[in-house]
Formats: C-alpha cells, sequence, structure tokens
C-alpha cells in the first residue's frame, strides 16, 4: 500500500483551511511544492503559506523544492516544521552535502529529477539521501499529464536500490491518479504525490482510496 501525498499546489488557496482537513483525515503527508521563477518557469508559494499550512497540519509536511541554492533555505524549512525535503539534483553542485545538511536539521533527505535525467545519474547518492524523487512530469506546473517511461525509471532505481540493499524510499510525482497509482506501486514506488486527481476530485477522500 502506497503512502499518498496530496500536492497542495491545486487546493483552493482562498478556503486552505479546508483543503488541509482534506490532508489531515485521509491522506498521509502534505506535499509543498515550491517554485522560484528561475529553475522552473513558474512561482508557487512560500513562507506565509508554508507556515499557515503547518499550524493545522496533522500530518508531515514534504517540501520539494524547485528553486536554484536550494542550500540557502535548508533551515528555514526545518524552522518550518518539514519534515522532509528534497531538492533538485539539476541544481546541486555537491548533492552529498546538501543531502547531509538537510539530516543535520534531522529532516529526511531527497533528490529530485527531472525526466529527461538518466536515472544513473542518482545512483552515486544513494547512501547520501533518505528519498529519491521521480518527477514524471517536468517540474514547474500542477495538472500535466504523466509520461509513460517513468514506470521502467522507477523500476530501475527500484532493482538498484535492493541491489545495494539500501533503505532509500522513492516518491513519485506529477500526473499520477487512480488510473496509474497501482502500475507505480507494481513498480516500485511507495509515495504517490498528487494534486489535481485529489483536489479537483468531486470526492476527494475517494480519490486518496483508489490510490491507496
Ligand atoms: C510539479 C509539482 C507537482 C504537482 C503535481 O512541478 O512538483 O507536485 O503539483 O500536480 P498534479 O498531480 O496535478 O500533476
Ligand atoms: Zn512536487
Amino acid at each position: 500500500m502506497a503512502l499518498v501525498a496530496p500536492s497542495m499546489l491545486s487546493a483552493d488557496f482562498l478556503h486552505l483551511e479546508k483543503d488541509v482537513e482534506t490532508v489531515n483525515s485521509c491522506a498521509d503527508i502534505f506535499h509543498l511544492d515550491i517554485m522560484d521563477g528561475v529553475f522552473v518557469p513558474n512561482i508557487s508559494y512560500g513562507f506565509p503559506v508554508v507556515d499557515a499550512i503547518a499550524s493545522a497540519a496533522l500530518k508531515p509536511m514534504d517540501a520539494h523544492l524547485m528553486i536554484v541554492h536550494p542550500e540557502k533555505y535548508v533551515g528555514r524549512f526545518a524552522d518550518a516544521g518539514v519534515a522532509m525535503l528534497s531538492a533538485h539534483l539539476e541544481v546541486m553542485e555537491d548533492p552529498a552535502s546538501v543531502m547531509g545538511l538537510i539530516r543535520s536539521y534531522g529532516m529526511k533527505a531527497g533528490i529530485a529529477f527531472n525526466p529527461d535525467i538518466p536515472v544513473e545519474k542518482v545512483f552515486p547518492y544513494l547512501e547520501s539521501c533518505d528519498f529519491v524523487l521521480v518527477m514524471s512530469v517536468f517540474a514547474g506546473f500542477g495538472g500535466q499529464k504523466f509520461i509513460e517511461s517513468t514506470y521502467s525509471r522507477v523500476q530501475e532505481l527500484r532493482n538498484e536500490i535492493r541491489r545495494r540493499r539500501l533503505c532509500v524510499t522513492i516518491e513519485v510525482d506529477g500526473g499520477i491518479s487512480p488510473s496509474n497509482s497501482s502500475a507505480l506501486v507494481e513498480a516500485g514506488a511507495d509515495i504517490l504525490v498528487a494534486g489535481s486527481a485529489v483536489f479537483k476530485a468531486a470526492d476527494p477522500a475517494a480519490a486518496v482510496r483508489a490510490m491507496k
């Protein structure tokens, strides 16, 4: 059974408390997409929103940093109460040291990467991180179409983690819905991030149950 992490990017920001309640009651993790308009061509939200979510969140928060210089903000996210923090492989000069910094604050450290990055690029850092965030769309926007090659990428990563007997969790993010969730879990995913499929559903709790 997978853990489901609704992406708050698809929440109703005018009624954020209601959508925080949705996650509290039926899902496992708050996925927070932080975009800077530099690494990705979109700007999402920052600390005031993270703090607002934190004030009502009963489940752990997972911040997905789509920003340049993620190392600058690690302490701020720790102070905000984030439990899982990921940064993109594409922007880190020294991924192992960024992961070490995240761990030094007691958070789980994750490496995220876009669909055009070969999976093997993350292999040298598997000992340095607690989870890997495999993007199944290009980072930047919610509501995009799932990229089918993700299944084999997740499988390849799962095989490598098994082969080296590591304890690294696989999170997958982008275009996930009840239509592809079970195939992703079969491929080796542990955590499924879903924005539109949860918050645009008539019954978000049923959508989460279907993905679990
Ligand atoms: C995309 C984000 C995703 C996104 C997922 O850059 O990382 O977390 O919000 O949204 P859906 O599920 O709508 O693709
Ligand atoms: Zn994300």
